[in-house]
């Protein structure tokens, strides 16, 4: 098969993450027979730099072109003292809208081999970490009116019945090829449409009687997650609470360099980016850990493609390559083995052929 791929670099560490993804996407290809048609696209930092916006309407199209999107990282300090409304940040919230995807999914997942690397103690992280936040992507506070008002400021927290509905159902459907655990985070003891929420979410859980539903306030899950993250399978929650738990969820698995994202929308265009940012202090220095992109990219074969097998390969191959001790300078410890970004993507491609 021809798989149409917008591959969007961005910035700071960006072009050299997603470089490697895409030589594991063309290893792939070579080896199940696929072809992947790769087209660069400019957004973020460089688009500002290049056509004076982060999200040109030719990117925004070449995205919709594509079969899905593989994005590495935008923004940096260079850009930072722009107004709001120019900043690379607005591309992706530009793609996220743009493409329709409202379902952003971010696995938080504790890796076998880098059991030390969580900042909880062992007994509380027990034999490992496995939580799937589903964030609600394309509402909220992120995309609610907006504006000054005097020496006043304000945004809005809006949402539909409707839009809660298709986040928490594919909240609903994850959970079911999971644990049949499903917590949904809100603030209902003060916020409406919180309340509107919860009431949606109650009532779609009669289609899933099997999956069991808790309902938390969004400061309680916060603290619950560093407590006792164990207690967690799948989160569903808002645009805003989704972006601050995915986070924490994250770093306590104690490598965001590892941890991929998708991003999903009614048809099967996703867009696929690692949950880490552009890290530009190590930019352009063969830093930088590429394996959270390239499991972004084995989700893309899974979600996008429904190339499960091969999607397969990706991660085991990434299993082998840190089994065998090989590290990033942001997952090393004593006694492994130092790579870097290329060398990565090397050894992952070795692991795949
Ligand atoms: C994320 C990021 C973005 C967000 C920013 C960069 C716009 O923090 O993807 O979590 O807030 O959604
Ligand atoms: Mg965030």
């Amino acid at each position: 098969m021809n798989y149409k791929i917008a591959v969007i670099p961005g910035d700071g560490i960006g072009p050299e993450v997603t470089e490697q993804a895409v030589r594991v996407l063309n290893a792939v290809g070579d080896k199940f027979g696929h072809q992947f048609e790769m087209t660069e696209v400019d957004a973020g930092g460089c688009a500002i730099d290049k056509y004076g916006e982060p999200l040109p309407a030719a990117s925004l199209e070449s995205c919709k072109q594509s079969d899905s999107v593989l994005l590495g990282a935008v923004g940096g300090p260079k850009w930072d003292t722009l107004p709001g409304n120019q900043r690379p940040e607005q591309a992706l919230l530009g793609l996220r809208k743009g493409l329709g995807l409202y379902a952003n999914l971010r696995p938080a997942v504790l890796h076998n081999a880098l059991k030390d690397a969580s900042p909880l103690k062992p007994e509380i992280i027990g034999d490992g970490l496995d939580i799937m936040v589903v964030r609600e992507l394309t509402g909220g506070i992120y995309f609610g009116d907006r504006g000054r008002d005097g020496d006043t400021a304000y945004d809005t927290e809006k949402y539909s019945v409707e839009e809660v509905e298709r986040i928490a159902r594919i909240a609903f459907e994850i959970a079911m090829k999971r644990n049949k655990k499903l917590v949904s985070v809100d603030k209902a003891n003060i916020l409406e449409s919180s309340r509107l929420w919860r009431e949606v979410v109650t009532g779609l859980s009669t289609e899933y009687p099997e999956v069991s539903v808790d309902h938390m306030y969004v400061d309680n899950a916060a603290m619950q997650l560093v407590r006792n993250p164990k207690q967690f399978d799948v989160i569903v929650t808002s645009n805003m609470f989704g972006d601050i738990l995915s986070d924490e969820a994250s770093m306590i698995t104690g490598s965001i360099g590892m941890l991929p994202s998708a991003s999903l929308g009614t048809g099967s265009l996703g867009m696929y980016e690692p949950v880490h940012g552009s890290a530009p202090d190590i930019a352009g220095q063969n830093k930088a850990n590429p394996i959270a992109t390239i499991i972004s990219a084995a989700m893309m074969l899974r979600y996008s493609f429904n190339l499960a097998e091969e999607a397969q390969a990706v991660e085991n191959a990434v299993s082998k390559v840190l089994d065998s001790g090989y590290r990033t300078g942001d997952i090393m410890s004593e006694g492994m083995k130092l790579v870097g970004t290329k060398e990565m993507g090397d050894l992952i491609i070795e692991q795949i052929k």
